[in-house]
């Protein structure tokens, strides 16, 4: 059996120890916010936090997380790293604010990305956004709106934009 705390809640399971936590997370939890693009760590659509780092859950074999803190893009708004307001984190207020999304399938990995960019850097440059950024792939192209919304966020974040 296996503890896995995933937005603060705890479950015990009984996967495979090398099922990917991805295929948990959608499947057994039925947290479907987190997309599968590629299964093999190359696009950041599976992306979510593990004590906090952004992690794919497609290569991250579960049996590695339990007993860690995970969260995924439902539990996003739950946590306190940046600020929040009116129940969304300020990514999700500035992502809408800036409408980032398109088809919106690579989006969740790209929040949880952008999350934890601004709670290791409040004041990322448009080059530490490329950088945490680079290998979550777009194929509608929304880059210059998601680097417009990190900016938003932190700016939010730091209570200086509406
Ligand atoms: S689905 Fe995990 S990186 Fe593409
Ligand atoms: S919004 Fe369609 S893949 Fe990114």
């Amino acid at each position: 059996m296996i503890r896995l705390t995933v937005n603060g809640t705890v479950w015990t399971i009984d996967p495979p120890p090398d099922m990917p936590l991805l295929w948990v997370v959608r499947e057994t939890l039925g947290l479907t916010g987190t997309k599968c693009g590629c299964g093999m760590a190359l696009c950041g659509a599976c992306t979510v936090h593990v004590e906090g780092q952004p992690t794919r859950s497609c290569v991250t074999p579960v049996g590695s997380v339990a007993d860690k803190a995970i969260v995924t893009i439902e539990g996003l708004a739950g946590t306190g790293s940046v600020v929040s307001a009116g129940g969304l984190h300020v990514v999700q207020q500035a992502w809408i604010a800036e409408e980032v999304p398109q088809c919106g399938y690579c989006q969740s990995g790209q929040l949880m990305a952008a999350a934890a960019l601004l709670a290791a850097n409040p004041s990322p440059t448009d080059a530490d956004i490329d950088a945490a950024l680079s290998g979550h792939i777009c194929r509608c192209g929304t880059y210059q709106r998601i680097r417009a919304a990190v900016h938003r966020a932190a700016a939010l974040a730091r209570g200086v934009a509406r």
